[in-house]
């Protein structure tokens, strides 16, 4: 790959030349050009900058020296070239992105001084280069010079042969949208610390799957952009959100309700399924009937459930888990909050469900319940009596 780099602070540069890049340079994999733009000046002070028109605070890269500069670059190769310009108004630099620019084999990079390139610089270029801001993330550089370090480390790592260890780049934070997981080496105690039982165990199904936790874990907590903290929700760890639902969770049960009962309407082949025909009106009016919880993860609806005392039969209804959270135990859990909030009077747990929902009849089966017969036609009727009352 060949990298040419244009800045008025060419020593800037120097660190390329060290470590694995470095290397990289030495072995021929990599060509790096790094150019003064001074050199692109015809005036005796070399002047780069001058005044912003329409006035304003700073100095404004001047296009001349820019044009020529670019020029003389683009003209040295026979394709075309991609021009990196690092400015914070720029498409933000991921991983993602240094995977794409690793396929290219000619990167330029315009490194900004001052308020930035005169405007015109861009569109001259773009007879020459597919030109690309790219910033390094939202905050102001002095120049662009940190921004072009930063990017090509994270391109050139990417080219084969430049890491020794390939497989050691598949594992690493953001390769598929996940954080890495932490890291241990020797010695096994520092510090009165232990490296976790888990690494030294030597069974390698268990340490891949606790590493796969600890990167959801790490993840949902420090980058919710990309992962949810409902995404490490798990029902034998249930957080202490599953609180009374009130008239402000309406809208949002009622989405998840008619969610969650699509797969009922499929299941049993009917439409004929009160849950489907809910509207806010009869949501909210059933607040006042039913004791409803829902449960949620930072925010977002992720399940629900609901009680009343009939009698003596406490009836538990609406158990639902949002759909990309199922078989997490998250239904089973909910169940058992729901059981141990009856009222004292209640003897017995019922519940209905459709005839054919067969994943719901053995969750229910497994927690205690007996099926029989309902009176409502193709749905079954599933009981358990509470423990510790007699009838
Ligand atoms: C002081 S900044 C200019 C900021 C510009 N006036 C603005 O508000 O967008 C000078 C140069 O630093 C570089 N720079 C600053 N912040 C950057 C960032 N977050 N990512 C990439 N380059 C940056 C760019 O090359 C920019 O031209």
């Amino acid at each position: 790959m060949r990298l040419d780099v244009v800045s008025i602070f060419p020593e800037y540069l120097a660190p390329l030349d060290l470590s694995l890049i470095g290397k990289a340079r030495r072995d021929g994999l990599l060509g790096l050009h790094v150019h003064d733009l001074r050199d692109f000046t015809h005036d005796r002070h070399r002047t780069v900058d001058d005044t912003p028109y329409g006035g304003g605070a700073g100095m404004v890269m001047k296009p001349e020296p820019w044009g020529e500069a670019l020029d003389h670059i683009a003209g040295q190769g026979d394709s075309r070239p991609t021009l990196i310009v690092p400015g914070p108004g720029g498409t933000p630099f991921t991983q993602a992105m240094a995977r794409e620019l690793a396929q290219q084999d000619w990167l330029v990079f315009a490194c900004g001084r001052y308020e930035g390139i005169d405007e015109r610089v861009y569109e001259h270029a773009r007879s020459a280069y597919d030109v690309r801001v790219v910033s390094l993330g939202d905050y102001v550089l002095n120049g662009g010079e940190v921004a072009v370090l930063a990017i090509v480390e994270a391109v050139a790592r990417l080219l084969p042969g430049v890491i020794g260890n390939a497989a050691s780049l598949v594992e690493e934070s953001h390769e598929d949208g996940l954080l890495e997981y932490p890291v241990y080496t020797k010695p096994a105690q520092w510090d009165g610390r232990a490296v976790p039982d888990v690494l030294l165990s030597g069974d390698h199904g268990r340490i891949a799957r606790w590493r796969h936790e600890q990167r959801l874990t790490r993840t949902a907590a420090r980058r919710p952009d990309l992962l949810h903290a409902s995404a490490t929700l798990r029902g034998d760890d249930l957080p202490g959100e599953l609180v009374p639902a009130t008239p402000g969770d309406v809208g949002e049960l009622l989405t998840m309700t008619h969610a969650c009962w699509l797969k009922e309407t499929l299941a049993n082949r009917t439409f004929d399924i009160p849950a489907v025909h809910e509207t806010v009106e009869t949501l909210s009016a059933s607040l006042a009937e039913w004791q409803t919880y829902v449960l949620r993860a930072q925010g977002r609806l992720v399940g629900s459930v609901r009680g009343r005392l009939d009698g003596d039969v406490w009836e538990i209804g609406r158990l639902m888990v949002a759909p990309d959270l199922r078989g997490r135990g998250l239904g089973r859990a909910l169940l058992s909050r729901i059981e141990a909030v009856a009222p004292q009077a209640a003897r017995s747990y019922s519940l209905i469900t459709g005839a054919a929902s067969a994943d719901n009849q053995r969750m229910y089966k497994k927690a205690g319940y007996r099926a029989g017969p309902s009176p409502i036609e193709g749905t079954v009727l599933l009981t358990k009596r509470r423990p510790g009352r007699s009838t």
